[in-house]
């Protein structure tokens, strides 16, 4: 790999964050389309590509916050535990608002018998970094958020989920709700811990 590629790569994954307030600026179909056909070049457990988006805008999209904000209700106690009085203020309203962000991806996994568990969540999860890292190369922000599993039966049924064969026979899941839009802030990098973190075996 060309040098420049590589400072590039790295730069990129440090450059990172999660993105919880954005610009009006709404996003083309077309963009869209190209960051999830990047999230689609992920791996996945014996290539069953066992992911699905539901890209949620516009006026939907609105109709989404009043679930945001019952997702904030569930995990504010804990919230208030670990962040301090300012970033639990603005995580609040990142709730009520989701940031402004113009467009919501959620991503689901179809499981099946043929696979672990396991394997399949972990493969949507790598097409949700994909995405992340191809928002960010064009320019854009994400924040990947978990907060909708809480909810989970309202979301499936909100986002017409319920009515799928995939649904009814149990094995599609949802797993995390993307927000994308242009950033409008530039937050700090949230501490690493690398310690304890590898073993190496000789
Ligand atoms: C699986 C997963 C679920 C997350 N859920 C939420 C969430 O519900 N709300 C939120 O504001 N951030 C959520 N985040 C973002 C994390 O808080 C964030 O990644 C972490 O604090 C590190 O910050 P950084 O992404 O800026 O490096 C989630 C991240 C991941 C990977």
């Amino acid at each position: 790999m060309k040098q420049e590629n590589k400072t590039y790569f790295y730069s990129l994954l440090n450059s990172r964050r999660s993105i919880r307030k954005y610009k009006p600026d709404s996003i083309s179909k077309d963009l869209i389309q190209k960051i999830l056909e990047a999230g689609m070049t992920a791996p996945s457990g014996k290539n069953r590509q066992n992911w699905r988006f539901i890209v949620v805008t516009g006026n939907k999209r609105n109709d989404y916050l009043k679930y945001s904000q019952k997702t904030w209700v569930a995990i504010k106690d804990i919230l208030s535990k670990r962040l301090k009085p300012s970033l639990y203020d603005f995580t609040e309203r990142f709730f009520y608002t989701l940031g402004e962000a113009p467009v919501l991806i959620f991503c689901y996994s179809v499981n099946s018998t043929d696979e672990k568990y396991l394997t399949s969540i972990g493969s949507v999860y790598m097409a949700v970094e994909n995405i992340n890292l191809a928002a960010l190369a064009e320019g854009l922000g994400t924040c990947t958020m978990g907060a909708p599993l809480e909810i989970q039966d309202e979301v499936n049924e909100f986002l017409g989920i319920t009515n799928w064969p995939e649904y009814k026979e149990k094995t599609i899941e949802l797993l995390c709700c993307i927000t994308l839009g242009v950033p409008d802030h530039n937050p700090p990098s949230a501490p690493r811990i690398t310690e304890g973190r590898i073993t190496w075996l000789e």
